[in-house]
């Protein structure tokens, strides 16, 4: 049997999260669906995400108000089409998500909506402070209900399956499934499909400090980049600007809802509320973009290790029933959230750019879509407005399914595919190189890829880049493939990806800020690479 999985399918989806799931359960309907996911089902950013799902609910909301917001956000680098797409489909995906079963909070008969920063109304639909894990649960629950998909957890997909690994060799360039490792076995699996949905996530994991689970090492943008898919805009990298700072607990986000139920900004040295000296009109509630480099530039300022979040003028009920999560997490290290403020710092949160994708979820390649934070659909630009992500990756899940389902009679059947071949490598005896490479990185991109940039930094980037890319490529020349160096491997080439296109944007726009070139040009366009 060349798919080597053992299960029967049509469609193989890559990837567990919000993107993953919804396009499984409307796939589902009409065909038979394997779900791969690298690790635990749950271990994708859908699980974590805090403050919710935007969607114009109010009576005193349009549409129109939310694709302003956004394209505010995204500094005109959105394409407004997608905008619309997506803005005028979030009531109908809330609809199926409360089909689903999740207990989204309630105001007597409506939903109750928080803000946050950017949106110029309540907007954002939630489940207290931890949105993501009762979205998780629900959509697991339902694909775990139905019996046309299958959930493989364990498997880290290597590659896509593409013409070139066809026996009758063809150039075509066409998808036709995953090369997938086995992480029990340690076998290399063929996982063969007429049709593949990429839904792997981001890259957030190629900066030191990072919201992103540990997995979001980029592994789909660099799995289509390498098939010969294009990406865009990968320089528009979020940094989230509220991240606890403490030596116990790391990487823990604390929600822009703070900020929206008031939380305020607060030099822990001069006691000052200094948002006003950045953007006066917005304070606290300016795009995310905005906040973290004035927090940065604070920090640089005044020679800081973080600044206060506080919001303990608020009722103590208040923000213990808005904050659950937030609270007793806090409170594990001594931190009362309801009596003090909290030390917070920016960090990568959320990979704008990815694999260019249209309003169908198609990629470049025929045979493979795409949805969720692994793509670049147009709706982000340069920018993500807050609780926009959910929202897209529902909507495109959603029309990568439907693309699919319409276009049935014309995918043709799997051909015969090669299996994978190890027969010149050998197991790793030093995995350390992995672990040196991999902080490498990690540390070089967040010190001289960040928040603010410089042509200088870049080029120094581009130059550790290009040197560790020998030695990479040789170790996995080398050595059978495991989880780490699958991850290394895409890591590196998503940074090089960022910084190349980094390096093609000669203006400040959104989240790209470089001290050479401060001004924005006149006319938003995006940074499109070819393979
Ligand atoms: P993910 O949920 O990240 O899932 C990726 C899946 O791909 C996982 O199953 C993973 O195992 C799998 N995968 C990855 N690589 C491989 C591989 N090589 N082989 C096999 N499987 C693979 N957005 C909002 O809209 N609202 C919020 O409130 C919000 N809060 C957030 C809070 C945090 C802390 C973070 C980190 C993000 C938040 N976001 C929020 C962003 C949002 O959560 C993500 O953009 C969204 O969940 C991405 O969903 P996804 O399905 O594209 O990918
Ligand atoms: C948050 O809760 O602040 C995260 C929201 C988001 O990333 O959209």
């Amino acid at each position: 049997m060349q798919d080597t999985s053992g299960h029967a399918h049509d469609v193989v989806v890559i990837g567990s999260g919000a993107a993953g799931l919804t396009a499984a359960l409307a796939l589902a309907q009409t065909c038979r669906v394997l779900v791969l996911a690298k690790g635990t089902l749950t271990g994708g950013s859908t699980a974590w995400a805090q403050g919710g799902i935007a969607a114009v609910l109010d009576t005193g909301d349009t549409f129109e108000n939310h694709v302003r917001d956004t394209m505010v956000a995204g500094a005109g680098l959105n394409d407004r089409e997608t905008v619309e797409f997506v803005i005028e489909r979030a009531p109908r995906s809330i609809d199926r998500l409360c089909e689903l079963g999740v207990p989204f909070n309630r105001d007597a008969d409506s939903l109750h909506l928080t803000r946050e920063g950017g949106h110029s109304h309540r907007r954002i639909v939630h489940v207290d402070d931890a949105t993501g894990w009762a979205v998780q649960s629900a959509l697991l629950a339902a694909a775990n209900a139905n019996p046309s998909i299958t959930l493989l957890p364990g498997r880290t997909c290597i590659d896509l399956i593409t013409d070139r690994h066809r026996e009758q060799f063809s150039a075509a360039g066409r998808v036709w499934g995953v090369y997938a490792l086995n992480e029990e076995t340690g076998r290399v699996e063929r996982h063969v499909a007429r049709a593949t949905v990429l839904a792997s996530g981001g890259a957030g994991r190629v900066y030191q400090f990072s919201t992103a689970p540990r997995g979001a090492t980029g592994d789909g943008i660099a799995m289509a980049w390498r098939a010969g898919a294009r990406v865009s805009n990968m320089e528009m990298m979020q940094f989230h600007p509220t991240c606890l700072y403490s030596l116990e607990i790391k990487n823990f986000l604390i929600t822009e809802a703070v900020r929206g139920e008031g939380g305020r900004l607060i030099n822990p040295r001069t006691g000052q509320r200094f948002m006003e000296f950045y953007d006066k009109d917005r304070m606290e509630l300016a795009p995310r973009d905005v906040v973290a480099r004035a927090i940065d530039a604070e920090i640089k300022r005044h020679g800081l290790d973080y600044v206060h979040l506080d919001i303990s003028h608020q009722p103590a009920d208040f923000v213990r029933s808005h904050f659950p999560t937030i609270y007793d997490k806090l409170l594990t290290i001594g931190i009362d959230m309801t009596a003090g403020p909290i030390p917070v710092v920016p960090a990568q949160h959320y990979t704008c750019g990815g694999v260019v994708v249209d309003l169908a979820a198609r990629t470049d390649l025929p045979g493979l879509w795409a949805a969720g934070e692994c793509t670049e659909s147009g709706l982000h630009g340069a920018n993500r407005l807050a609780s926009n992500s959910l929202l897209e990756c529902f909507v495109f899940g959603e029309a990568a399914a439907s693309d699919i389902r319409a276009r049935w009679d014309t995918l043709e059947a799997p051909p015969a595919i090669l299996p994978w071949d190890e027969s010149r490598v050998t197991d790793s005896d030093e995995e350390v190189v992995i672990k040196q490479n991999w902080t490498e990185i990690r540390r070089f991109m967040w010190n001289y890829v960040g928040i603010v940039r410089t042509t200088k930094r870049l080029e120094r980037a581009a130059h550790r880049i290009a040197l560790l890319r020998r030695e990479v490529d040789e170790y996995y020349g080398s050595f059978r493939v495991t989880t780490d160096l699958i991850e290394l491997r895409n890591l590196l080439q998503s940074a090089e990806l960022i910084v190349k296109s980094a390096l093609a944007r000669k203006e400040s726009r959104g989240l790209h800020y470089t001290l050479d070139y401060p001004e924005m040009a006149n006319e938003p366009k995006d940074t499109v690479l070819v393979p």
